[in-house]
């Protein structure tokens, strides 16, 4: 545990033996610094970023929850983002064991959050590290509400993945899948071609995604693999440079070095029973590209 020097604020390092670390702060429960075994930052995050509230980290990996973009009546990307987490002591076990290098965090309705979503709930996310320094996130979601209200969420790990250029990016995974397209006023469209490449600005939701996703970044020859549990769709996101322009934590260019792309469940929101709990699970590995074949 220690404190973030601009801020102040509580965040936490996790290094695994073999070289791989994570960064994440209780602001949004959010990674921001991320290297595997072979050793660079492998997410984005703005020069512009403010790590405090009122806004969230512009980067690294945003949990979106109870509510992916504008799906929906409350904030942009739900709140779960702005909240302060904390770290869960005591973690139910989960049922299968996973890596040893991992930290837990909770996040829980408060009186105020109660007003905007009157819902209760206990998030919990864990930050883990494989052995060969894949990043792995999972939430644990459960109803605790004692007046038999279901729930329903929306849900995104919103990733911005570090990318050399963005016109050279290419996604493996969701080609030929329908999407939702936020530019087009959501409009249900399908993807046509060999993979998804990059020349304008893109905000899109592919529906029923496969569980493994491939982005390919030629100049770095690196390749990131994305894999999902119990997240049907996948946000892919670039503001490219208008947009970029019109936000005031990003900066003007950085559009050119960073993708998001995120597992997500967003068109078939997720209901929650009382004392019902969903897991929602994404894991990212990068290697050089040359390492990939066959994985
Ligand atoms: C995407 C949304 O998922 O996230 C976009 O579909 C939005 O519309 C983008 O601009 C970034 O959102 P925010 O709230 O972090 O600026």
């Amino acid at each position: 545990r220690m404190k973030d020097s601009a801020t102040g604020l509580d965040k936490f390092v996790l290094r695994e033996a073999r070289g791989s670390s994570v960064e994440v702060h209780l602001y949004g429960g959010q990674v921001t610094f991320w290297k595997n075994n072979f050793g660079h930052q492998l997410l984005f995050v703005s020069n512009k970023a403010t790590f405090k509230p009122p806004k969230a980290i512009r980067g690294g990996i945003q949990i979106c929850f109870p509510q992916l973009g504008n799906h929906g009546a409350l904030e942009q990307h739900g709140f779960a983002r702005n909240r302060f987490w904390s770290v869960d002591e005591s973690p139910p076990p989960f049922p299968v064991a996973t890596s040893s290098c991992h930290i837990d965090l909770i996040l829980k309705s408060s009186q105020e959050d109660l007003k905007i979503w009157p819902y209760s709930y206990e998030f919990r996310l864990r930050v883990a590290l494989s052995p060969r320094g894949d990043l792995i996130l999972t939430s644990r979601i459960r109803n605790i509400s004692s007046d038999g209200k279901p729930f329903q969420f929306t849900f995104a790990y919103h990733t911005y993945f570090s990318v050399s250029d963005i016109s050279e990016v290419r996604v493996e995974g969701l080609e030929t899948l329908d999407y939702l397209d936020n530019l087009k006023s959501k409009n249900r469209c399908t993807e046509q071609g060999d993979a998804v490449v990059f020349e304008s600005e893109v905000d899109k939701v592919y529906l029923s995604a496969p569980p493994k996703i491939v982005i390919i970044d030629h100049e770095k020859k690196r390749t990131f693999v994305l894999r999902k549990e119990g997240l049907p769709d996948v946000v892919v996101w670039n503001p490219w440079d208008k947009k970029a322009k019109a936000m005031p934590d990003f900066g003007d260019d950085e559009y050119k070095n960073m993708l998001c792309v995120g597992a997500a469940a967003i068109e078939k929101p997720i209901t929650l029973r009382p004392g019902e709990e969903w897991l929602g699970k994404q894991e990212i590995s990068a290697v050089p590209s040359s390492y990939s074949s066959g994985q």
